[in-house]
C-alpha cells in the first residue's frame, strides 16, 4: 500500500538528531517548501521537495492542495478515560471557590473517582473514544494516557484495559494509583499507599508503560511518591510525575533523584529545581491549559527551562476538573502568549520532544524515513497559523500509521 502526499505548502519534518531538541534546535523545524512525502506499508519511505520525490505510479495520490502536512501532535499527559464531568465544579469556581477548597468538601478528584466506579468499562471506552475524536480534529495522532480515576485495585485495572481499547489515536498507558486518596482511605494515607504498592502495582504493571504520582505535598508528599515510584521502576515501568503544580513541594528534586522521564506541571517549581531537571535529563511538561482553566496566573518559567537546556513538552492534561481540553492548538496559542514560546518551539515540544517523552522518539514525532506514518494535514498554508488562530479545530485529515482516520 503506497500513498504520496502533495501540494504541501509547508512540509514540517522536525528532521534532526535523534534525540528530543534543547535550546536553539526547538526553533528547528527542517520545513520543506513545496513538500512531498511517500508512504509505503504505514511507514514514510521518501521525504523532499516535490520536484525531487518520483511518485511510484501504484501510489495513491493525496493532494495537500497548498496546506501545512506535519507530524501528527503527540499529547505527552493526558486523562482520558473517566465517567461523567465537572461542569458543575467549573461553574463554582467562576462563582469563587477555588480547586483545593471543592476537593477537600469530597469533590474534584473524588468526585470523578466515584462516577467511575460506576461505570462499566464499556461506558468508558465509548467515553474515551468520544474524546478521541476531538484529539484528531486537532491534529493529535498520539496521546499518553492516564489511569487514576479508579482508585481500587479492579477499577485501576478496568481503565488500564479501557486505555488499550482507545482507537484510532495512539495511546501509550500509563498506571495512575497514587493520583488522590479515596473516600474509604481518608485519612489512611499510608493504608493507601501500601494498596498502590502492593496489591495495584503488581496487577496494573503488564498494563501500563509508564507509573505517575501526583507528588503534593497535602496528597502524596516526596516520601510516598519516592516508594511508588522506586516500586514501579523495580516492575519495569517508566517514570513520570505530578509535580509543584500548586505549590513547590520538592517534586522537581524528587523527579531528577529518581532519573524520571518527566517532571510535569512545574508551576512552582524555583532555579534549583530548573537546575537538577538539566543535570538528570529529565523532560519538563509544561500544562499551559491546566493553568489557564483554573484561572490561575502562574504558568510556569519556560523560558527559563528552555535556557537550562531542558528538553521542554507541551501537553493538554486533558481531564475532567483542571483541564478540560483535547486542543494541542490552544495550547500552542497559550505557549504564546503566557510563556513567550515561539511557534516553532511549541511545535517542536508537541512532537519530536514530546514523542521522546513517551519512549517513542524513534518511531513518531517527525517525518522522517523508517518513521512510522502519522502525519496531519492542517487548514492553514502557515504553520505559525496554528498558534495564531485560536479556538479553531484545524485538522484537515489525519493519519496514523498511513491510514486515513479523519477528514472533514
Ligand atoms: O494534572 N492534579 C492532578 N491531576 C490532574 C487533575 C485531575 C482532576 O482534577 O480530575 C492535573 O491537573
Ligand atoms: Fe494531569
Amino acid at each position: 500500500m503506497k500513498l504520496a502526499v502533495v501540494g504541501c505548502s509547508e512540509l514540517v519534518t522536525l528532521a534532526g538528531p535523534a534525540r528530543a531538541r534543547t535550546g536553539a534546535e526547538l526553533r528547528e523545524l527542517a520545513i520543506i517548501r513545496n513538500g512531498a512525502m511517500l508512504v509505503h506499508d504505514g511507514r514514510i519511505e521518501r521525504v523532499g521537495p516535490r520536484s525531487e520525490i518520483a511518485i511510484d505510479k501504484d501510489a495513491e495520490v493525496i493532494d495537500a492542495s497548498g496546506r501545512v502536512v506535519m507530524p501528527g501532535f503527540v499529547d505527552a499527559h493526558t486523562h482520558p478515560v473517566f465517567a461523567g464531568n465537572r461542569a458543575g465544579e467549573f461553574e463554582q469556581r467562576a462563582a469563587g471557590a477555588t480547586y483545593q477548597e471543592i476537593a477537600a468538601a469530597g469533590g474534584g478528584i473524588r468526585s470523578t473517582v466515584r462516577a467511575t466506579r460506576a461505570a462499566s468499562e464499556a461506558e468508558i471506552v465509548a467515553a474515551a473514544s468520544r474524546y478521541a475524536g476531538w484529539f484528531l480534529r486537532n491534529g493529535t495522532t498520539t496521546i499518553e494516557a492516564k489511569s487514576g480515576y479508579g482508585l481500587s485495585v479492579e477499577d485501576e485495572l478496568k481503565l488500564l484495559r479501557a486505555i488499550a481499547r482507545i482507537g484510532p489515536v495512539r495511546a501509550v498507558p500509563t498506571f495512575l494509583g497514587a493520583h488522590e486518596i479515596p473516600d474509604e482511605y481518608r485519612g489512611r494515607r499510608e493504608e493507601y499507599v501500601e494498596l498502590v504498592i502492593h496489591e495495584m502495582l503488581p496487577r496494573a504493571a503488564p498494563l501500563a508503560k509508564f507509573c505517575d504520582v501526583f507528588c503534593e505535598p497535602r496528597v502524596f508528599p516526596v516520601e510516598d511518591a519516592r516508594r511508588v515510584l522506586r516500586a514501579a521502576r523495580g516492575r519495569g515501568l517508566g517514570l513520570r510525575m505530578h509535580a509543584d503544580q500548586l505549590e513547590n513541594g520538592g517534586g522537581a528534586m524528587l523527579a531528577a533523584e529518581l532519573g524520571a522521564a518527566t517532571a510535569d506541571h512545574l508551576e512552582h517549581t524555583d532555579r534549583e529545581g530548573i537546575a537538577a531537571l538539566a543535570r538528570a535529563g529529565v523532560q519538563p511538561v509544561l500544562l499551559a491549559g491546566s493553568v489557564y482553566a483554573l484561572g490561575l496566573r502562574q504558568y510556569p518559567d519556560a523560558r527559563a527551562m528552555i535556557d537550562a537546556g531542558l528538553a521542554v513538552v507541551l501537553a493538554t492534561d486533558f481531564n475532567p476538573g483542571s483541564s478540560p481540553t483535547p486542543s494541542i492548538p490552544m495550547i500552542l496559542s497559550l505557549a504564546a502568549t503566557q510563556m513567550k514560546m515561539t511557534t516553532a518551539e511549541s511545535i517542536t515540544a508537541a512532537t519530536i520532544n514530546a514523542a521522546y517523552s513517551v519512549g517513542l522518539g524513534g518511531e513518531i514525532g517527525s517525518l522522517e524515513r523508517g518513521k512510522r506514518a502519522d502525519f496531519v494535514i492542517h487548514d492553514c498554508a502557515d504553520y505559525r497559523e496554528l498558534a495564531y488562530f485560536f479556538g479553531v479545530e484545524p485538522a484537515k485529515a489525519c493519519y496514523v500509521d498511513g491510514v486515513e482516520r479523519f477528514r472533514r
